[in-house]
């Protein structure tokens, strides 16, 4: 009797240890409050599943939570300029930023398929590789092998082509304004059609 109890006690240990895991990675927040925000205007752009809704709109699908919550704040407090995101975040408390990053982290990602597959592999060979010649780091060395990135860093991997382009294109001149000083060094020493490509490889993961 006591080695039946013990062997489903140590049964129920195994399968607690992983799903308590799961469900502690995220803070405790108000997934409907999320929810209600969402669906009055951020799906406009970003997408009901945050898969973005257009080409032009980053996708925010599978971003790590800390991240997001941190781009709110910094839309919100002017760190990070944007004509269209500062409008957004007005009157958004820090708890809703954050049940915002999780409810949006939570979301399925898709990878996409690429139409030009030799760009593609440029792209490919410069997120792995880097460029020695001109001094640009792989991308892979800090974003992951996957661009899954890490709590303290953003996830590329599916992000949209054009908005990824946008980024390091605005990292270059300075005009993406928060915390740019490491990517700016990197972004100042792609050429165009690099950017395209790494862009491109970029869309294809997940
Ligand atoms: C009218 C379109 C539009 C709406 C609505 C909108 N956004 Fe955005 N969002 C953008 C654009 C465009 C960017 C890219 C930054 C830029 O270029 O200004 C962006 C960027 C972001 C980013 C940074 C993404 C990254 O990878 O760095 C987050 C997070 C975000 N939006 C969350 C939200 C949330 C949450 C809402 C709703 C409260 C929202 N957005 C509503 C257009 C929109
Ligand atoms: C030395 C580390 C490092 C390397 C190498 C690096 N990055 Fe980054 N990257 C960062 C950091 C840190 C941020 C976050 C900046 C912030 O918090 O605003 C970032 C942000 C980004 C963003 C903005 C993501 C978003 O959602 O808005 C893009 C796009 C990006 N990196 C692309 C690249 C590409 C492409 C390469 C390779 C050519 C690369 N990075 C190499 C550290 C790195």
């Amino acid at each position: 009797m006591k080695g039946w109890k013990n062997r489903i006690a140590g049964m129920a240990a195994l399968l607690a240890v992983p799903l308590g895991a799961a469900a502690a990675d995220y803070p405790e927040v108000d997934l409907q409050r999320a929810e209600e925000i969402n669906m009055g205007r951020c799906f406009l752009c970003h997408g009901v599943e945050g898969e973005s809704s257009t080409a032009l709109y980053p996708r925010l699908a599978g971003q790590h939570y800390q991240y997001i919550a941190k781009q709110l704040a910094d839309f919100q407090s002017g760190r990070r300029k944007s004509d269209t995101m500062v409008s957004m975040v007005e009157g958004l408390k820090p708890e809703e930023m954050l049940a915002l990053g999780v409810y949006f982290e939570k979301k399925p990602t898709k990878a996409r398929a690429a139409a030009d597959k030799q760009l593609a592999a440029v792209g490919e060979f410069i997120f792995h590789r880097g460029n020695e010649f001109s001094g640009v780091a792989a991308c892979a060395s800090c974003h992951g092998e996957r661009g899954l990135g890490s709590p303290q860093l953003p996830r590329l991997a599916g992000q949209v082509r054009q908005y990824t382009e946008s980024q390091l294109k605005s990292f270059n001149s300075r005009e993406r304004t928060n915390d740019n000083a490491v990517m700016h060094s990197i972004a100042s020493k792609l050429t165009e059609l690099e950017v395209k490509a790494v862009a491109l490889y970029i869309s294809t993961l997940d």
